[in-house]
């Protein structure tokens, strides 16, 4: 293996001990304490992993944590009128609906029913709007870790190609302008996309977020290349990325491992998130 590690875990790890103790200072100068709701319906198994990492986060960084576990027939009512709750209620600085939701529940009206001020996922269609133009607003947490890692390695992504794999609005799409914000040449490749390698192989920094395990391999990635593995896919051989690490590794000047990498700079992010959430809240007041 030539590539140098992006290790997720360790940054993330930095990042939450920063945040834990500008929390404790919040709460002494103002008696603040950040506070996340997060709602999951159903029973999906990777979500309900996914919602305890985060409860544990906030409770970690001495953050209030609340967790509502809503059955999978849950009405669109019942979740719309919690969401409204939250949305009134001042000690809860973050919402987050974790997605999926249950197949017959409409997610695109249950995320811009949350408070643009409280949407620490940044999914409302208020924040992706201020992403697109340049102005402040929440980030969405997965391409703000992506970001984080590669600053955090002092790669300078000016004029670089950037090739994303992967169009979804959680992840590709906000990846795209926060590279671009830093000036690189940003490429988006998605299913849809005739002869992927010869997009890959031109990156400078290759993002793989399409949830396809191992899909990315050593031919199809530039010599020295920054290559980020956005993916968390759940196989017989247990969790992989959606880069095929064994043979990228050989090739990239740099990438994430899976688990390690991105995953942990998620959390990072929505604590970040909400924290801000927090401190806005005590500016408005
Ligand atoms: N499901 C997978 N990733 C995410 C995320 O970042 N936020 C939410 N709300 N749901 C998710």
């Amino acid at each position: 293996m030539s590539a140098v590690i992006l290790d997720g875990k360790a940054l993330a790890a930095s990042i939450r001990e920063d945040l834990s103790q500008k929390v404790q200072t919040l709460i002494e100068e103002t008696g603040v304490k950040p506070t996340l709701a997060v709602i999951v319906a159903g029973d999906d198994p990777a979500s309900a992993v996914y919602v305890r990492n985060k409860e544990r986060a906030c409770i970690g960084a001495g953050m209030g944590s609340i967790v509502d576990r809503l059955p999978q027939d849950v009405t669109q009512e019942e979740l719309e009128a919690l969401v409204r709750r939250y949305n009134e209620d001042d000690s809860i600085h973050g919402i987050l609906v974790q997605l999926p939701l249950p197949k017959h529940l409409d997610e695109s009206r249950v995320l811009e029913l949350i408070d643009p001020k409280k949407d620490v996922d940044g999914f409302h269609a208020v924040n992706m709007g201020a992403l697109l133009s340049g102005m402040e607003g929440f980030v969405p947490c997965t391409p703000k870790g992506v970001m984080r890692l590669i600053e955090s390695a002092g790669i300078d992504l000016s004029g670089k190609n950037a090739v994303i794999v992967g169009r979804s609005n959680i992840v590709g799409k906000p990846a795209a302008l926060l590279l671009l914000q830093k000036n690189a040449t940003v490429t988006v490749c998605h299913s849809k996309t005739e002869d992927l390698s010869s997009f890959t192989k031109n990156a400078d920094v290759l993002v793989a977020a399409v949830g396809r395990p191992n899909m990315i391999t050593g031919d199809m990635v530039k010599p020295g290349a920054v290559v980020i593995d956005v993916g968390i896919n759940r196989t017989e051989s247990g969790l992989v990325g959606d880069v095929d690490f064994a043979s990228a590794s050989e090739v990239a000047g740099y990438i994430t491992p899976v688990p390690g990498g991105v995953g942990p700079m998620t959390i990072a992010m929505l604590l970040e998130n909400t924290y801000i959430g927090a401190k806005n809240s005590c500016a408005k007041a």
